[in-house]
């Protein structure tokens, strides 16, 4: 354990669900936060930058805080106090990780100053302990697209499984400007679903990995289609579900709620003509989006969350 030596965790953005891959599928995003710990002799300091920082609690409560805690307690180091930066560019409730990025930096740069002695499934579990959601912590941690599952028959509870992201790909996120708290946008789910619509979405979430591992671009229009959970979700911000049916229409491979929501990820191809024409019509169909909202084209991030140590007196 090291006293005084600042660590620097850059944390990508995620993705959950995809569509149909319900609480199981998660993408990294290359737009990412950064967080920077060092161990101190006792209490807690947050100091917070960026877009986000009015919204971000600056006391144990923080989510780097908890996920610097989680790993030091599975370490076995009880009392030790912690300084944490953060800068926070992600925005809050929009189904981008943010929550995810700010416990995987803490629990990363915490396990760094303590020798690396979790491995990185380690730090999925604990991080998706606090964060709740596997699909956006794996793919912080791993990068890539990831599968997540729960795991029994050992004292491991997740099995997180990465696959190279597609290349050749954007993301286009029309980010809408009102938050949907994941809490609230999961309170809108049925408690129970048609059997049709449960096939419907086994038959689509394993074309989607099928489709991803074998590049078939192509089967992505249909891999992506989902009725769990967007039916839900869509109608609780008016217009979203437009950004949707028009990014498909304009040539995207598919397009889906990203996480809970509330930003529509369209995945398209590298080529201009059809990213000016996604762009384009996403950008028209925020128009119709309650309280308008923002676009932003970004690569798909093979790799995750990356730790570097800084000098000692940085
Ligand atoms: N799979 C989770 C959900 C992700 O859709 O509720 C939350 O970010």
């Amino acid at each position: 354990m090291e006293f005084g030596r600042w660590v620097r965790v850059v944390v990508p953005a995620t993705s959950a669900n995809l569509g149909p891959g319900f609480d199981a599928l998660g993408l990294a995003l290359d737009w990412c936060e950064v967080v920077r710990l060092r161990l101190r002799p006792e209490g807690v300091r947050v100091q917070v930058t960026g877009t986000a920082a009015d919204q971000v609690p600056r006391d144990e409560t923080n989510l780097a805080v908890r996920g610097a805690r989680a790993v030091l307690a599975a370490l076995g180091v009880a009392s030790v106090g912690l300084e944490v930066e953060l800068s926070v560019e992600l925005p809050v409730g929009r189904g981008l990780g943010s929550s995810a990025a700010a416990v995987v930096g803490g629990a990363m740069a915490a396990n760094a100053l303590c020798g690396l002695s979790l491995g990185n499934e380690e730090i999925v579990e604990v991080a998706a302990r606090i964060e709740g959601h596997a699909d956006n912590v794996a793919p912080a941690v791993l990068g890539g697209v990831c599968v997540c599952a729960p795991r029994t028959g050992s004292a491991r509870t997740t099995w997180a499984l990465r696959l190279d992201p597609p290349s050749k790909v954007f993301a286009l996120l029309a980010i809408p400007n009102v938050s949907l708290p994941t809490s609230v946008a999961r309170a809108a789910l049925p408690g129970r679903v048609a059997f049709r619509d449960a096939v419907a979405n086994v038959q689509r979430c394993a074309l989607l990995v099928a489709a991803l591992s074998l590049g078939r671009l192509d089967v992505l229009a249909d891999a992506t289609l989902d009725c769990l959970h967007q039916p839900y979700r869509l109608p609780m911000v008016p217009g979203l579900g437009e950004c949707i049916v028009r990014a498909r229409q304009a040539g995207a491979l598919g397009a889906f709620l990203s996480g809970a929501g509330s930003t529509v990820l369209a995945l398209v191809r590298d080529e201009r003509a059809v990213l000016d024409r996604v762009r384009a019509a996403l950008a028209d169909s925020l128009l119709g989006v309650e309280g308008g909202g923002s676009l932003r084209q970004v690569r798909l991030r093979s790799g995750g969350a990356q730790v570097s140590y800084e000098t000692a007196d940085a």
